[in-house]
Protein backbone atom coordinates (compact mmCIF):
# COMPACT_ATOMS: atom_id res chain seq x y z
CA UNK A 1 0.00 0.00 0.00
CA UNK A 2 1.27 3.22 -0.61
CA UNK A 3 2.91 5.73 2.05
CA UNK A 4 0.80 8.40 0.75
CA UNK A 5 -2.55 6.49 2.22
CA UNK A 6 -3.65 7.98 5.50
CA UNK A 7 -3.09 5.18 8.14
CA UNK A 8 -6.62 6.27 9.16
CA UNK A 9 -8.72 4.96 5.96
CA UNK A 10 -10.64 7.52 3.42
CA UNK A 11 -13.53 7.42 5.60
CA UNK A 12 -11.98 8.45 8.66
CA UNK A 13 -13.92 11.02 10.69
CA UNK A 14 -12.53 14.81 9.96
CA UNK A 15 -10.51 15.69 13.27
CA UNK A 16 -11.08 19.36 14.33
CA UNK A 17 -7.99 21.28 15.42
CA UNK A 18 -8.22 24.64 17.34
CA UNK A 19 -6.21 27.25 15.21
CA UNK A 20 -6.06 30.30 17.95
CA UNK A 21 -4.11 33.90 17.35
CA UNK A 22 -3.67 35.89 19.90
CA UNK A 23 -3.17 39.31 18.70
CA UNK A 24 -4.03 42.86 19.44
CA UNK A 25 -3.61 44.35 16.50
CA UNK A 26 -4.79 41.67 14.30
CA UNK A 27 -7.57 41.70 16.17
CA UNK A 28 -8.15 45.08 15.48
CA UNK A 29 -7.62 44.67 11.74
CA UNK A 30 -4.40 46.71 12.01
CA UNK A 31 -2.59 44.06 10.26
CA UNK A 32 -3.30 40.61 8.46
CA UNK A 33 -3.11 37.73 10.86
CA UNK A 34 -0.50 35.73 9.09
CA UNK A 35 -0.10 33.62 12.44
CA UNK A 36 -3.18 31.54 11.82
CA UNK A 37 -2.75 30.85 8.37
CA UNK A 38 0.98 29.85 9.32
CA UNK A 39 -0.24 27.10 11.53
CA UNK A 40 -3.29 25.97 8.91
CA UNK A 41 -0.33 25.63 6.36
CA UNK A 42 2.31 23.75 8.94
CA UNK A 43 -0.63 21.40 9.75
CA UNK A 44 -1.71 20.51 6.08
CA UNK A 45 2.14 19.73 5.42
CA UNK A 46 2.84 17.37 8.68
CA UNK A 47 -0.70 16.19 8.55
CA UNK A 48 -1.79 12.73 7.19
CA UNK A 49 -5.10 12.18 9.24
CA UNK A 50 -7.77 14.34 7.51
CA UNK A 51 -8.65 17.61 9.82
CA UNK A 52 -10.15 20.52 9.82
CA UNK A 53 -9.28 24.12 11.45
CA UNK A 54 -11.57 25.73 13.88
CA UNK A 55 -10.13 29.29 13.57
CA UNK A 56 -10.21 32.09 16.60
CA UNK A 57 -8.98 35.29 16.77
CA UNK A 58 -8.45 37.13 20.02
CA UNK A 59 -7.13 40.30 21.49
CA UNK A 60 -4.24 39.75 24.02
CA UNK A 61 -6.97 39.86 27.32
CA UNK A 62 -7.00 36.36 29.29
CA UNK A 63 -10.97 36.71 30.19
CA UNK A 64 -11.07 36.37 25.78
CA UNK A 65 -8.31 33.75 25.21
CA UNK A 66 -9.32 31.71 28.66
CA UNK A 67 -12.90 31.59 26.89
CA UNK A 68 -12.02 30.45 22.99
CA UNK A 69 -9.44 27.76 24.69
CA UNK A 70 -12.18 26.59 26.37
CA UNK A 71 -14.60 26.51 23.84
CA UNK A 72 -12.21 24.80 21.17
CA UNK A 73 -11.71 21.85 23.73
CA UNK A 74 -15.48 21.55 25.44
CA UNK A 75 -17.33 22.22 22.67
CA UNK A 76 -15.29 21.56 19.75
CA UNK A 77 -14.04 18.38 20.20
CA UNK A 78 -10.22 19.79 19.57
CA UNK A 79 -7.57 17.08 20.54
CA UNK A 80 -5.22 19.87 19.91
CA UNK A 81 -5.46 23.53 20.26
CA UNK A 82 -2.27 25.71 19.23
CA UNK A 83 -1.96 29.26 19.67
CA UNK A 84 0.26 32.01 18.39
CA UNK A 85 1.92 35.15 19.92
CA UNK A 86 1.05 37.12 23.55
CA UNK A 87 4.12 34.44 24.81
CA UNK A 88 6.61 37.09 25.65
CA UNK A 89 7.36 39.24 27.96
CA UNK A 90 5.16 42.46 27.20
CA UNK A 91 2.58 43.32 29.87
CA UNK A 92 -0.01 42.77 27.38
CA UNK A 93 1.43 38.79 26.94
CA UNK A 94 -0.62 36.57 28.88
CA UNK A 95 -1.03 33.73 26.42
CA UNK A 96 0.83 31.12 28.90
CA UNK A 97 -1.29 32.70 31.55
CA UNK A 98 -4.77 31.76 30.18
CA UNK A 99 -3.33 28.55 28.80
CA UNK A 100 -2.66 27.68 32.45
CA UNK A 101 -5.47 28.74 33.80
CA UNK A 102 -7.64 26.48 31.55
CA UNK A 103 -5.22 23.59 31.32
CA UNK A 104 -5.93 20.16 34.41
CA UNK A 105 -1.88 19.49 33.57
CA UNK A 106 1.21 21.37 32.20
CA UNK A 107 4.10 20.01 29.96
CA UNK A 108 6.56 21.91 30.48
CA UNK A 109 8.85 19.55 28.10
CA UNK A 110 7.40 21.66 25.17
CA UNK A 111 8.73 24.55 26.17
CA UNK A 112 11.89 24.13 26.77
CA UNK A 113 12.45 22.19 22.91
CA UNK A 114 10.67 24.88 21.15
CA UNK A 115 12.94 27.43 22.93
CA UNK A 116 16.07 25.09 22.57
CA UNK A 117 15.29 25.06 19.02
CA UNK A 118 14.27 28.39 18.34
CA UNK A 119 17.59 29.48 19.95
CA UNK A 120 19.38 28.24 16.70
CA UNK A 121 17.58 31.07 15.03
CA UNK A 122 17.82 33.92 17.27
CA UNK A 123 18.91 34.87 20.50
CA UNK A 124 15.48 36.53 21.41
CA UNK A 125 14.26 32.90 21.64
CA UNK A 126 14.71 32.78 25.27
CA UNK A 127 11.93 36.00 25.69
CA UNK A 128 9.01 33.32 24.97
CA UNK A 129 7.12 31.98 27.60
CA UNK A 130 5.50 29.37 25.62
CA UNK A 131 4.13 26.20 27.11
CA UNK A 132 1.61 23.30 26.61
CA UNK A 133 -1.02 21.46 29.14
CA UNK A 134 -3.55 19.27 28.37
CA UNK A 135 -7.72 20.23 29.44
CA UNK A 136 -9.49 17.01 29.41
CA UNK A 137 -8.89 15.26 25.64
CA UNK A 138 -7.49 18.44 24.34
CA UNK A 139 -3.75 19.46 24.37
CA UNK A 140 -2.97 23.24 23.75
CA UNK A 141 0.51 24.16 22.43
CA UNK A 142 1.59 27.86 22.82
CA UNK A 143 3.72 29.22 19.71
CA UNK A 144 5.23 32.57 19.42
CA UNK A 145 3.75 35.19 17.29
CA UNK A 146 6.32 35.63 14.67
CA UNK A 147 5.67 33.76 11.39
CA UNK A 148 8.66 32.13 11.02
CA UNK A 149 8.63 30.60 14.48
CA UNK A 150 5.94 28.41 13.78
CA UNK A 151 6.99 26.09 11.60
CA UNK A 152 10.27 25.71 13.58
CA UNK A 153 8.34 25.26 16.81
CA UNK A 154 5.59 23.17 15.60
CA UNK A 155 7.91 21.12 13.75
CA UNK A 156 10.61 20.15 16.50
CA UNK A 157 7.43 19.27 19.00
CA UNK A 158 5.08 17.41 16.56
CA UNK A 159 6.96 14.04 17.10
CA UNK A 160 5.45 13.68 20.22
CA UNK A 161 2.07 15.12 19.78
CA UNK A 162 0.16 12.03 18.24
CA UNK A 163 1.27 9.90 21.12
CA UNK A 164 0.38 12.69 23.51
CA UNK A 165 -3.05 12.78 22.23
CA UNK A 166 -3.38 8.83 22.44
CA UNK A 167 -2.19 9.04 26.04
CA UNK A 168 -5.24 11.44 27.13
CA UNK A 169 -7.79 9.31 24.99
CA UNK A 170 -7.93 11.82 21.49
CA UNK A 171 -8.12 10.19 17.79
CA UNK A 172 -5.59 8.68 16.16
CA UNK A 173 -3.56 11.45 14.68
CA UNK A 174 -0.89 10.44 11.61
CA UNK A 175 1.83 12.62 10.31
CA UNK A 176 3.10 12.28 7.03
CA UNK A 177 6.34 10.34 7.51
CA UNK A 178 8.91 12.58 4.98
CA UNK A 179 7.85 15.23 6.94
CA UNK A 180 7.62 14.52 10.57
CA UNK A 181 8.59 10.90 12.18
CA UNK A 182 5.69 10.84 15.12
CA UNK A 183 7.07 8.71 17.78
CA UNK A 184 4.65 6.08 19.31
CA UNK A 185 6.40 3.55 21.43
CA UNK A 186 6.50 -0.24 20.23
CA UNK A 187 3.28 -1.75 21.41
CA UNK A 188 1.43 1.73 21.26
N1 LIG B 1 11.13 31.83 18.29
C1 LIG B 1 11.45 31.67 17.01
N2 LIG B 1 11.60 30.44 16.54
N3 LIG B 1 11.63 32.73 16.17
C2 LIG B 1 11.49 34.02 16.62
O1 LIG B 1 11.66 34.97 15.83
N4 LIG B 1 10.97 35.46 18.53
C3 LIG B 1 11.21 35.60 19.97
C4 LIG B 1 10.59 34.47 20.78
N5 LIG B 1 10.66 33.21 20.11
C5 LIG B 1 11.14 34.24 17.98
C6 LIG B 1 10.98 33.09 18.80
C7 LIG B 1 10.80 36.89 20.50
S1 LIG B 1 11.62 38.25 19.86
C8 LIG B 1 9.83 37.05 21.44
S2 LIG B 1 9.53 38.55 22.17
C9 LIG B 1 9.11 35.89 21.94
O2 LIG B 1 9.24 34.77 21.08
C10 LIG B 1 7.64 36.11 22.24
O3 LIG B 1 6.89 36.37 21.08
P1 LIG B 1 5.31 36.57 21.15
O4 LIG B 1 5.00 37.52 22.26
O5 LIG B 1 4.92 37.09 19.80
O6 LIG B 1 4.67 35.23 21.41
Amino acid sequence: MSGATPATGGTAPSVPIGVVTVSDRAFRGIYDDKGGPGIEAALARILLTPWHPLRRLVPDERPEIEAALRELADEGGCPLIVTTGGTGPAPRDVTPEATEAVCDRMLPGFGELMRAVSLRAVPTAILSRQTAGTRGRSLIVNLPGKASAIAECLDAVFPAIPYCIDLIGGPRLDAEPAVCVAFRPKGA
